[in-house]
């Protein structure tokens, strides 16, 4: 959006959080007044490494811009749950946002072969599949589809966490409200775990466990602290079911009113702070999981044997949802 005034965009942005407010060269060049005021969507808290990994990116975009793109960063959910806020970057009603490839799987749904269960062997083998030429590859999955992505974030791995009952075999998932992100694939693992799945959105899951509309969720550390879903969910279970990437997007309208130098610094900003995020996910994990403990909240490590059964009966998934991509699949297996 093209603007001439800047009190008027000034106006545009507070109110509306407003997308792609354009300013004008000449203001920008004479009074450092920015010349892209932008908006980023982000649905963790303020101190969660995504949210400061937003901020880095943020600040390294207004230092190499010298100050001609301004990225505000709304935290907390506040422009929408992830489905909405990746609707609104299509249309080019938002301009940036960190999701998690749950839901960004029902837009692009080759991305579901980077979150199938029991995909990676560790955190180590995913980074160095995504940070070679497969993660290029899935960076660029997303040509058409109106996004386009910048950068891969860190969530670690998922675990399921009950209110009730602590799950400790595959026989325990049985008849279990799971809550799960809005994702098919998501959906069709608690299923053939025997349990019942219960999409929802982030924001609510919390009311949903405190009122037994669910019995429990499944998500990683940092946020099943982050959340307080610990307080109502006390019993954890290392079951690393699967590892779910996170990316940052900007919407493709924004993308197409950027020049290409300014586009070169928004990659290498938001490449520079995923780093930074990575770092602090790896600290985050850490002091997460060690205040749910230091609370009393019951953890079950489970046993390699019992992960087997549980990648036993998730594996036609594979079939489902990426029969197109095996030999993508035995590529990301084969890497070192
Ligand atoms: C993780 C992820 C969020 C996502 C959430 C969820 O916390 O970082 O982006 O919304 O999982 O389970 O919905």
């Amino acid at each position: 959006m093209r603007r001439g005034g800047i009190a008027l965009a000034a106006l545009l942005c507070a109110a509306a959080a407003a997308s792609c407010v354009h300013i004008g060269d000449e203001g920008a060049a004479a009074s450092q007044v920015p010349e892209f005021v932008l908006t980023y969507a982000e649905n963790q808290t303020d101190d969660y490494p995504t949210t400061q990994g937003a901020y880095r990116f943020a600040e390294l975009v207004k230092e190499r811009t010298h100050g001609r793109i301004h990225i505000n960063v709304q935290s907390g959910a506040v422009l929408g749950d992830e489905k909405s806020v990746i609707e609104q970057l299509q249309f080019g009603g938002l301009d940036f946002a960190r999701v998690s490839l749950s839901p960004l799987c029902e837009f692009v749904p080759k991305l579901n072969v980077l979150q199938l269960p029991y995909l990676y062997r560790d955190a180590d083998h995913m980074w160095k599949v995504l940070d070679g030429e497969i993660g290029e590859e899935f960076l660029k999955a997303l040509d058409g589809s109106n996004l386009v992505a910048l950068s891969w974030y860190d969530a670690g791995a998922r675990n399921f966490y009950t209110a009730g009952k602590q799950i400790q075999t595959l026989e325990d998932m049985d008849g279990q409200k799971i809550r799960v992100q809005e994702s098919g694939m998501m959906i069709d693992l608690i299923e053939a775990l025997g349990g019942i799945p219960v999409p929802m959105a982030y924001a609510e899951v919390y009311s949903a466990l405190q009122t037994g509309v669910i019995d429990g969720a499944e998500n990683n550390w940092p946020s099943y602290e982050s959340m307080l879903h610990y307080e109502v969910a006390l019993y954890y279970t290392t079951s690393e079911h699967n590892r779910v990437p996170e990316m940052q997007l900007i919407s493709q309208s924004t993308w197409n009113s950027l020049s290409a130098a300014d586009r070169d610094i928004l990659r290498e900003c938001a490449r520079e702070s995923a780093e930074f995020e990575r770092s602090l996910w790896k600290q985050r994990e850490k002091r997460s999981k060690a205040k749910v403990l230091a609370a009393g909240n019951q953890l079950y490590e489970m046993p390699a044997e019992e992960r087997a059964r549980f990648k036993a009966a998730v594996l036609p998934i594979y079939e489902t949802y990426c029969s197109e991509y095996m030999d993508l699949i035995e590529r990301i297996t084969n890497t070192e």
